[in-house]
């Protein structure tokens, strides 16, 4: 069955680079999460066989006792090798072992096609390069999600990348720029979209440290419930109607979230009234702590009673 002939209800969109380490794990999981946190069914496949990541920044690696290979060797272990994630979000891993090039790639593509009836959308995390792996991947997407860093080796390796998909008719793609520099050094928009002789943005995702931290603790779908969810919203977008914004839309929304982003870093420093979520306890110095929701200890002095937050809530 060509990529044309989709019969069934949900769709099958691959996340795909050409070059490694540019955010195609990073951008499928917090896609994945905002998609299934807008109410849609969502399955995330890990479709790097032998290399497999995207377990461990879902945070279920451990979970993992069955994949993709013992299910598409016998349909008897879908359901085992599905692990859930959330809410209309599950995860389909790869095998750590077996390389695209050992399995049965025709009977990966069919199981795939046949969990097209249980989900929305299937996200398929494609590996780096433009091996058997994205081969087999291009043969079975309707549309695919080019992510790029904004840097000229990454943009040529992106541009490749749309040549491979144009050669496998897939013509419906989006271009996200990842890891774009909060500080204006960036290269400009336009440029980079004539580099890539795309015309679409799917959104600019800035560089933001949280996106490691959050990683690192195996908590990165967390972020996608903060102010990082309004970045994809033009992806979303995409997604959910086929249709990308205009690019200054996507530009003002990404200058919309370094300014609030700065903003919020600045007032970091500065004492502010506690809110919801927010304990305040002193220590025998008199010293007193805001700890907000267990993320940051700051430590404010206040002086005697004329500090508002100090009369409010500890009289
Ligand atoms: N927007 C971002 N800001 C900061 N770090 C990022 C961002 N996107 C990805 N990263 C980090 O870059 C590294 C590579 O990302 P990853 O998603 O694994 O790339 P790929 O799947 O293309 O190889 C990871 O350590 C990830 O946490
Ligand atoms: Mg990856």
């Amino acid at each position: 069955m060509g990529n044309q002939e989709r019969i069934s209800m949900g769709e099958i969109i691959g996340v795909v680079s050409g070059k490694g380490g540019v955010g195609k794990t990073t951008v499928t999981a917090c896609l994945g999460a905002a998609l299934s946190h807008a109410g849609h069914r969502v399955l995330l496949c890990d479709g790097d066989f032998g290399l497999r990541d995207l377990d461990l920044v879902l945070g279920v690696a451990d979970e993992i006792i069955y994949d993709a290979l013992d299910a598409s060797e016998d349909k008897e272990y879908t359901d085992d090798a599905i692990v859930s994630i959330a809410e209309n979000l599950d995860f389909l891993p790869a095998s750590q072992s077996a390389r695209w090039e050992d399995i049965g790639r025709k009977k990966y593509k069919k199981l795939v096609r046949r969990l097209c009836d249980v989900y929305d959308y299937i996200l398929i995390d494609a590996p780096a390069g433009i091996g058997k792996g994205i081969e087999s991947i291009l043969d079975l997407v309707n549309r695919c999600i080019v992510v790029t860093h904004p840097l000229w080796v990454s943009l040529r390796n992106g541009a490749r990348m749309i040549q491979v998909c144009e050669e496998h008719n897939i013509r419906d793609f989006a271009i996200v720029f990842n890891a774009v520099p909060t500080d204006g050094e960036d290269l400009d928009l336009y440029d980079m979209l004539e580099v890539l002789r795309a015309e679409y943005v799917g959104a600019m995702i800035p560089y933001d440290e949280d996106v490691l931290t959050y990683t690192q603790d195996g908590h990165l779908l967390d972020l996608v419930s903060h102010e990082f969810c309004n970045v994809l919203a033009p992806l979303l977008d995409y997604i959910v109607t086929g249709d990308c914004w205009e690019d200054y839309d996507v530009q003002k929304q990404f200058d919309a979230y370094v300014a609030k982003k700065k903003a919020a870093t600045e007032k970091q420093g500065t004492p502010t009234l506690a809110t919801a979520g927010e304990s305040i306890f002193e220590d025998s110095n008199n010293v007193l702590y805001i700890n907000r929701g267990g993320w940051t200890t700051q430590r404010l002095l206040v002086q005697g009673k004329q500090s508002l937050w100090r009369r409010r809530k500890l009289k």
